[in-house]
């Protein structure tokens, strides 16, 4: 049986990778610190090794002990991670480094791997842990990522823009869920057509397995859902799941001001388009979870857990000020 050794693994993203390769019968290591609650410590075929890849004696041990087949980064953050997981894991049949969408440094629709600019990274930059320097950091692990791939490292990238789904911990999605769920009016910024791609997070768990598996040294690989919705759509697609209805109620910056909002203000906006291609991916026989299915699990999660969503946006008594002010026109 190949084993994957999950770099994190215990929160969000990597919880899904973890369940992705488990069952497709991998024997699976889940490597962190012991910070946070291990969801699979009563689960046989889940091991668990202790450490901090900030640490390279950690990561070596991990090697040495689990001795996996695949290796799948899921806290990488800074490029000498990258470097060091390359050297530690240099003889694996893959390393899945996970990179982002955030990476491109060019407002290309769609944005393509081969051909859109990643975002440089200065030194100062690469030792940095602010959001403003998120994506160099990520673009420079990709670098680092293709020059192992050309020393003979069968190194990988995965590109998910902003993920979505059952134990998002960052709750920009349940901002949304709370909005549908508890009122029948829904603020949404703009004209409702703002379009940042999304990915489902059992997709990108499994996205990491088939490019694990399929991908090529030195390649990076773009994921997210094959069908796009719209900010206001996807207020829609929640509704259709949760088998309720809203009204969605659009307001531009003048309309949002009345509340002192800006558009900005709401989670998932974004002024310019994010769309990735994601047709590398599919061609090597990776497939997307119709995006109203996957709502619809996102949905049954969000009621049964205590997230809520509400410090992601704006308080609703600002919005009811902007609905006052709506419906007045
Ligand atoms: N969420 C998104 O929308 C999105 C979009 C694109 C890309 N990404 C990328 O996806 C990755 C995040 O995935 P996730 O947070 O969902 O992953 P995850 O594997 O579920 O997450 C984090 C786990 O890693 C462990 N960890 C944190 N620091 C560690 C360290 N120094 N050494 C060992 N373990 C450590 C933590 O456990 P302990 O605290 O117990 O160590 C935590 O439970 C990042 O690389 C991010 O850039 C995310």
């Amino acid at each position: 049986m190949p084993t994957a050794l999950v770099i994190g693994g215990s929160r969000f993203i990597g919880r899904h990778a973890v369940t992705e390769f488990r069952d497709a019968g991998y024997d699976v290591a889940v490597f962190n610190r012991g910070r946070h609650e291990n969801p699979f410590a009563e689960d046989d075929a889940v091991s668990h090794v202790e450490g901090d890849r900030k640490d390279r004696t950690d990561l070596r041990t991990a090697q040495l002990s689990v001795d996996p087949d695949v290796v799948v980064d899921m806290v990488a953050y800074q490029p000498a991670d990258v470097e060091v997981a390359v050297d530690v894991f240099a003889d694996v049949d893959a390393y899945v480094y996970v990179s982002s969408g955030s990476a491109y440094g060019a407002e290309t629709i769609p944005k393509r791997e081969d051909e859109t600019a990643l975002e440089p990274c200065s030194a100062e930059q690469a030792t940095d842990d602010s959001y403003a320097s998120y994506g160099a950091r990520k673009a420079e692990g990709d670098r680092v990522v293709s020059s192992a791939a050309e020393d003979g490292v069968n190194a990988m990238s995965l590109r998910p823009p902003v993920v979505y789904g059952p134990h998002d911990y960052t709750e920009r999605m349940d901002y949304w869920l709370g909005r549908v769920l508890e009122h029948d009016r829904v603020v949404v910024p703009g004209d409702g057509t703002n379009l940042w791609h999304r990915a489902y997070v059992e997709d990108v768990a499994s996205a990491l397995r088939v490019v694990a598996e399929e991908g090529a040294p030195g390649e990076a690989y773009n994921a997210g859902d094959r069908r796009l919705v719209t900010l206001g759509e996807m207020v829609e697609v929640i509704a259709d799941a949760a088998g309720t209805d809203v009204e969605v109620v659009t307001a531009g910056a003048r309309e949002l001001a009345a509340g002192d909002l800006a558009l900005g203000d709401f989670p998932l906006y974004r002024e310019y388009p994010h769309v990735l291609d994601t047709g590398k991916l599919h061609a090597l026989g990776w497939e997307s979870t119709p995006v109203e299915e996957a709502m619809a699990r996102t949905v049954e999660e969000h009621r049964e857990s205590d997230r809520d969503g509400r410090e992601e946006g704006p308080d609703r008594e600002a919005e009811e000020r902007v609905l006052g002010v709506l419906d007045t026109f």
